[in-house]
């Protein structure tokens, strides 16, 4: 017989003051929304936390977390557990597809015979597959002939998402939307062949650095002459001014002529943003 008792199962619902203060407290911090319909996927996302810090009952996490000095510590966790991170590599390829046959050679093109140095920007880049990817789509460009040089940025608000984007350490199943010599030339298998495991190479993790921000910023620490910004399938949980302000603010880190990418159902973004210009759908430029 075990001497440890698991700790109790947190039962319950949130009461309605809880769950807006809830979702006052996240719209105001990353932007995203929490109508009421989303009520129960909060209920059953908070239930892992609140029972790892073995509260009995979701309303008793939530009036600690209001607590003068628990809210700095547990919104990172806060934030790690609202956020969906739902991703791929070669998430809508079409994207790579643009910025392989388009995007790029319309970048170099403009900058005559100096080396150039491409900025990619994967500005909720999850757990960094689309930075990933970008990078085995412009290395390859590379291999093929294409002069230039590239470094990645991703960037996300979700500290948890951040630490498996720098370790690159994925399921192999991961790794079915990644074409077959790709993967092979991109990714390591882990030695433990139980594991079931790959990790992206060296050379790529190198050239690809993540870091913490959060797009409601009022102003991003990020270089201003970025060539290509991915911002896809984050504005969705955003309201339709934060969703202009964003866009906006990001299109002042694009170089003249630089892209901006969204997801395929954010494409109508772009029409309150002065300046932007709609190449394909989901495809903007400065
Ligand atoms: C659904 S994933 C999309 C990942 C990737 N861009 C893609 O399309 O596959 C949305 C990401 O946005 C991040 N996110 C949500 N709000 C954010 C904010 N205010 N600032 C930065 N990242 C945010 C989440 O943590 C999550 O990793």
């Amino acid at each position: 017989m075990s001497l440890i008792s698991a700790a109790p199962s947190p039962v319950g619902h949130l009461s309605d003051r809880h769950f807006r203060s809830i979702a006052q407290l996240i719209e105001r911090q990353v932007g995203i929304r929490l109508p009421p319909g989303k009520r129960i996927m909060l209920e059953g996302r908070l239930h892992k936390r609140t029972r790892a810090l073995n509260y009995s009952d979701l309303n008793e996490y939530v009036e600690q977390l209001f607590t003068a000095d628990q809210l700095d510590h547990e919104l990172t966790h806060l934030i790690d557990v609202v956020t969906t991170n739902k991703t791929d590599f070669f998430r809508e390829p079409q994207h790579f597809s643009f910025m392989r046959e388009i995007a790029v050679p319309a970048l170099l093109s403009v900058r005559g015979r100096r080396t150039c140095n491409l900025k990619i920007w994967s500005s909720a880049s999850s757990s960094g597959m689309e930075a990933y990817t970008a990078a085995m789509v412009l290395d390859d460009m590379i291999r093929t002939g294409s002069r230039f040089q590239f470094r990645i940025l991703g960037t996300d608000v979700s500290t948890a998402m951040l630490q498996l984007a720098k370790e690159a350490i994925y399921p192999r199943d991961a790794l079915a939307p990644v074409p077959e010599n790709l993967a092979k030339r991109y990714f390591l298998s882990s030695v433990d062949r139980s594991r079931q495991e790959v990790r992206m190479v060296p050379e790529l993790r190198r050239l690809t650095h993540f870091m913490r921000m959060n797009l409601m910023d009022a102003s991003y620490p990020i270089d201003r002459d970025v060539d290509i910004i991915f911002c896809r399938n984050v504005l969705i949980y955003f309201e339709r001014e934060t969703q202009r302000k964003v866009v906006e603010q990001l299109c002042t880190h694009l170089r003249p002529g630089g892209y901006l990418l969204v997801g395929h159902s954010e494409s109508m973004i772009h029409s309150a943003v002065p300046g932007l210009k709609q190449v394909q759908p989901t495809i903007f430029r400065v």
